[in-house]
């Protein structure tokens, strides 16, 4: 079993706090000694700060004031809490937008235009945050010298306990530095401009380039170039990391660094980000009480998290933002139903969170996040503590004061599900096949909610991760493969692993570029099926699986099929279903092909919820993959397991707005959180949740 340690051995307990700005403040004096008395009362122990901070920093070039920071660090250290400190790269000061232009962003072409739209980049006005040109050199500079001051200031300071560089990363900017800087990335990657076009295939529409300059728009119609200017996007991205990062690694060695992810955010393949960062931190806004299945949502929310951590390699993560109450910016902000709050703060521990951290800590009086829920309300200090937000918040402190044992603990997965953002982003960028064929993302989650309902632990891997400790690795719509990919899983299946593909995998290669010889690609041969045409169904339309008796699936009778349907032939593979209707009735649905000791599966249709559930719970079962609880749960409740040194933690949550019993299991184990000794049948209240620990 691997274990961790905490993300910084000076601060080895779960971080409970969140962003917060006495930057904004600092006209009202008083207000920053009032947040770190009521901090206790909540059992806060960490803050981030100066994540929006330049201006306070620096209120013109060249003068800089960091007396206030000081105190904040000041008061930290005083108290034992954790100080997450942030780089200000986030939002830029106006008089460096003013003086310095080329450090605003400069917007896509074709705005407004779409297809055949003919507007040229413009420069955006100075506004907002999160739109720093992330190649201007000035920009650069002022981040490295900024970044350098912090980190030669606070470098001792016993209260710093780790960077938060920057801001949720993101966006595109098409100015020319950047359009310059995408000419040398592909030159780089493709030497001649006959690769590059061949690549792109971008003799379609007479787009081939005879010049690299001539490369100075992202033109919808060649593809490849959507799909490079995506991977150029994380890169520049990570670039832009790496150099305002820097000055940290000089001056601060030993204190780890982290940026806060956005999880499933389009833009970024965080994967490439992975190996510079110590710790990953990650940002939660589940959609809690806007979607009529409960369960559903739980599952999908349980899937962001299983990506943090499987970013590195199962090494817990930190919650770096969730919110306590409401937000401000979803259509409708409904309340946190009492309990929410706990339940997903202990969601997000349970799949590998050390720390559960806020947006916000105290609620501004002005600006866009005014309304946001923060741990201190506008009602003021006094009366802060008896606001149901802050019990709650409290609530969790308390709780995660008694899971200070779970600290560093992994958590152990035997199945991956594979989120590729190249696949993404080939298919996003691809015109067609079928609109109803691109929701990538949600039919990642249809593969993911069968294990996590059962306690099965799930990494999300991409087409490179290691293969090899994993029993399960399943590829939903895998469009594009990454070189290599087919002979990796092959070797997995070969020595025993079960390896499961759905419809729409192996079409394309890694430039995008269709595979020649038949769907699905290299995987023909191991998936031992060719997929000759693919059928998009109406919204209206549906087909049935038909499940042969005594088939290895374990299935009986008839699964409804809607979306796609592959039409495909058995070559080397075993049929285990068939079509019910239409010209392909009796064709293979399921198949199964035997390889070495392992098996790999081809689903050729959207069997949607029915079908992934039955077929992935007769898999769970024949593979004996471990679970968190060995009984069935009922619907909304589910299990996760914890484990290190100190014992094996079973995370049980009750997702239901009413009571559910939870089925624990003859063995007595004590639920750490009501230090009460539990087992068999449990009810919990609605939201309600345990964590039972066992001794090792
Ligand atoms: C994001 C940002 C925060 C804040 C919150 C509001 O995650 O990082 O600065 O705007 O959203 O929910
Ligand atoms: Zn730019």
């Amino acid at each position: 079993m691997k274990s961790f340690g905490p993300f910084n051995q000076k601060f080895p307990f779960m971080l409970h706090g969140g962003d917060y700005n006495p930057d904004q403040w600092r006209h009202v004096p008083g207000t920053v000694e009032e947040d770190f008395g009521l901090f206790p009362l909540a059992g806060i122990n960490s803050v981030s700060i100066g994540i929006f901070a330049w201006t306070a920093l620096e209120p013109e070039e060249g003068r800089f004031e960091f007396g206030w920071l000081d105190e904040v660090m000041d008061r930290c250290a005083k108290q034992g809490m954790a100080a997450v400190l942030a780089t200000p790269s986030g939002a830029k000061p106006n008089w460096m937008a003013k003086k310095y232009p080329e450090i605003r962003r400069m917007s896509p072409p074709c705005q407004g235009g779409g297809w055949g739209g003919n507007l040229e980049p413009l420069r955006e006005v100075q506004q907002t945050r999160h739109n720093h040109c992330f190649t201007s050199p000035v920009y650069r500079a002022k981040c490295a010298e900024m970044n350098a001051r912090l980190a030669r200031r606070y470098a001792k300071h016993p209260a710093l306990a780790l960077w938060h560089v920057s801001n949720e990363y993101g966006g595109t900017c098409h100015c020319p530095l950047c359009y310059a800087a995408f000419q040398k990335w592909l030159q780089a990657k493709y030497k001649t401009l006959d690769a590059l076009n061949q690549a792109w295939w971008s003799g379609f529409w007479a787009h081939t380039f005879t010049a690299w300059d001539q490369i100075m728009t992202i033109d919808p119609s060649v593809e490849g170039m959507r799909l490079d200017w995506k991977r150029f996007t994380t890169d520049q991205t990570v670039d832009f990391f790496l150099a305002e990062s820097a000055p940290l690694r000089q001056h601060t060695p030993d204190v780890p660094v982290c940026i806060n992810t956005m999880g499933f955010y389009e833009g970024l393949d965080y994967w490439r980000f992975a190996p510079h960062l110590d710790v990953v931190s990650f940002d939660s806004y589940p959609d809690y009480h806007d979607r009529p299945d409960p369960e559903g949502l739980a599952a999908s929310s349980a899937m962001w998290h299983d990506l943090n951590r499987s970013l590195k390699c199962g090494k817990p993560f930190l919650l770096m933002e969730s919110a306590p109450g409401t937000v401000n910016w979803k259509p409708i902000n409904r309340l946190l139903r009492p309990g929410v709050h706990r339940l997903k703060s202990i969601q997000a521990v349970a799949h590998g969170a050390d720390s559960v951290q806020y947006f916000q800590i105290r609620k501004g009086r002005g600006g866009s996040e005014k309304f946001h829920a923060a741990v201190i309300d506008h009602v003021g200090a006094k009366q802060t503590p008896q606001t149901r937000m802050f019990q709650e918040v409290a609530q969790v402190g308390k709780d995660l004061q008694a899971l200070a044992p779970v600290v560093g603990a992994a958590t152990p997965a035997k199945v991956a599900v594979i989120y590729d953002w190249d696949a993404r982003w080939a298919l996003d960028a691809s015109a067609g096949p079928s609109k109803n064929a691109k929701d990538y993302f949600t039919h990642c989650t249809q593969h993911h909610r069968p294990f996590w309902k059962r306690g099965v632990g799930v990494d999300i891997i991409n087409g490179d991760c290691r293969l090899d400790d994993y029993a399960v690795v399943i590829a939903p719509s895998l469009y594009l493969l990454r070189k290599g990919f087919a002979e990796r899983v092959e070797q997995f299946v070969t020595r025993g692993g079960v390896f499961v593909a759905t419809w729409l995998t192996g079409i394309a290669d890694d430039s995008g570029l269709v595979f020649q010889g038949g769907v699905p690609g290299p995987l023909r041969k191991l998936l031992g099926i060719w997929a000759e045409e693919i059928d998009y169904l109406y919204d209206d339309e549906t087909n049935a699986a038909n499940f042969a008796q005594g088939n290895p699936a374990g299935l009986s009778g008839q699964f409804s099929l809607k979306n796609i349907c592959d039409v495909i032939h058995a070559e080397t593979a075993q049929v285990v279903a068939t079509y019910g209707r239409d010209f392909y009735a009796g064709k293979p649905c399921v198949t199964v092909n035997t390889v070495g000791n392992g098996e790999a599966w081809y689903i050729a249709a959207d069997g949607g919820r029915d079908l992934l559930d039955a077929f992935y719970g007769q898999l769970i079962a024949r593979q004996k993959l471990p679970r968190a609880l060995d009984a069935e749960q009922p619907d909304g409740v589910a299990a996760q397991t914890r484990a290190n040194a100190n014992g094996v933690f079973t995370f049980v949550c009750n997702y239901a707005n009413e009571p559910r019993a939870a089925l624990l299991g003859a063995a007595p184990r004590v639920d750490l959180l009501s230090g009460k000794t539990v087992a068999g049948t449990v009810t919990l209240p609605p939201y309600g949740v345990m964590v039972l620990k066992q001794s090792n």
